[in-house]
């Protein structure tokens, strides 16, 4: 196992009538600028509850974080937040509104130029408003971990950055509040979950089994929960465990002293930039190409994960691992979750060799567990997954 630190400051507060418990998170006094999305609060009684929890608070709103949330919208915000002299931010809804908000708490007090530069050259957080979180999308992990994912719409650029000072203070997980998801974003929630875990565990043996396991449980409980949430997103047993392992998957917990991938991510979000296709489905596109071009060097954990949590047991060490990512081709497909990119777009050609064009100007020279897959490694994937 490799050392590592383990900071999570993030208090979780998880169930059903818990909005009670809100101003009791948030310091007397403070201006509070409630932010969303594009009115799903308004239908499921958060923001009714929320208004009614912050009765003796002055609370602003700023509703419009779009998916995929905008640097051109945030800073709009960040203005509102200036001029109205706002010293508190509450995001309300699913993993946009939650990393809009860290930016925003992050950019309204950067002070060394461009916010921007948060993003594009990882300048340093100095220092961040202080928000917490009201969940009601199972997905992201965003609610309990400290990085953020912002596009910028004038250059079709999707970038993340993560600092100690954007963990929410809190964070309110309501599966109750997720029953009037269309069941499209509760697949996204399944696959994008199971993927943070995959990101995290899909490498080489690392001698951390109980890191292993971790991950195992959670991929278990998101392969029997999953289907049962999409099915019917007001089962609130079901959704309830969804939404906490897609906590789980992203908190930091499962990636301690363990190799960690990401490639898939940093492959996928250049697809949501350049075709809107949704987070997760990006992920789909990417994984089975990406596993089985890497097959070589991950094939050791792709048969254990096999074997663990597919019951694989038959076969080579190779031909575990082949079935282990056709079972996961079949699982994402069982969520009408598509793993091509010509299921999503007839404009894909061109687009291999363009996103290796942009990692190769950025410098992204080596991605992955070994800092080893280039450029032209990563167009190979993007045309086997055509
Ligand atoms: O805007 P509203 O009206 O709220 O509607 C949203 C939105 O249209 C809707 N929704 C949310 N809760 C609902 C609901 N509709 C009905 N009932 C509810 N209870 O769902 C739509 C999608 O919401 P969004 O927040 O975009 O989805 P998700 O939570 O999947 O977040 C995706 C974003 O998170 C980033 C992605 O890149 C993407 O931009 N990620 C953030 C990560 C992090 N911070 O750690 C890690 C992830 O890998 C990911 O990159
Ligand atoms: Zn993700």
């Amino acid at each position: 196992m490799n050392n590592f630190e383990f900071f999570n400051p993030v208090k979780v507060i998880f169930g059903k009538d818990q909005l009670g418990k809100l101003s009791a998170q948030i310091p007397a006094n403070k201006r509070v600028l409630m932010i969303y999305g594009g009115g799903s609060i308004l239908k499921n009684g958060v923001h009714a509850a929320i208004i009614n929890s912050l009765k003796d608070y002055t609370v602003l709103e700023f509703n419009g974080i779009e998916p995929n949330p905008k640097f051109e919208t945030a800073m709009k915000v960040v203005e509102m937040i200036k001029a109205k002299k706002i010293d508190f931010l509450l995001a309300v809804g699913g993993g946009s509104v939650i990393d809009a908000t860290k930016f925003i708490a992050a950019a309204a007090m950067y002070s060394d130029g461009d916010p921007w530069d948060i993003l594009a050259k990882r300048k340093r957080v100095k220092a961040a408003l202080p928000f917490g979180a009201v969940l009601t999308l199972p997905a992201t992990g965003s609610e309990m971990n400290n990085g953020a994912v912002i596009t910028r719409e004038a250059t079709h650029e999707k970038l993340s950055f993560m600092s100690p000072l954007t963990f929410p203070l809190f964070s309110f997980l309501l599966p109750d509040a997720a029953a009037t998801l269309p069941q499209r974003q509760v697949a996204n929630g399944v696959v994008d979950a199971f993927m943070h875990v995959m990101e995290q565990y899909m490498t080489f043996p690392a001698n951390a089994p109980l890191q292993d396991r971790f991950a195992e449980s959670i991929l278990q409980t998101l392969v029997e929960e999953g289907p049962k949430a999409y099915a019917n997103p007001a089962n609130y047993e079901a959704m309830s465990n969804l939404m906490w392992s897609a906590t789980m998957a992203l908190n930091g917990l499962i990636g301690c002293g363990v190799p960690q991938d990401w490639a898939v991510h940093m492959i996928g979000h250049e697809l949501t930039a350049q075709f809107g296709i949704d987070h997760a489905r990006t992920l789909a596109i990417i994984a089975p190409s990406h596993y089985a071009y890497n097959l070589e060097s991950k094939k050791e954990k792709l048969a254990q994960f096999g074997q663990r949590v597919w019951g694989i047991t038959e076969g080579t060490l190779e031909e575990k691992a082949t079935a282990a990512i056709k079972q996961t081709v079949e699982f994402f497909h069982s969520l009408d979750v598509d793993t091509k990119l010509s299921d999503y777009t007839d404009a894909y050609k061109g687009t291999a060799q363009k996103i290796s064009t942009r990692f190769t100007e950025r410098g992204w020279a080596g991605l992955g567990e070994h800092q080893s897959l280039t450029p032209s490694d990563v167009e190979k994937i993007v045309e086997m997954s055509y």
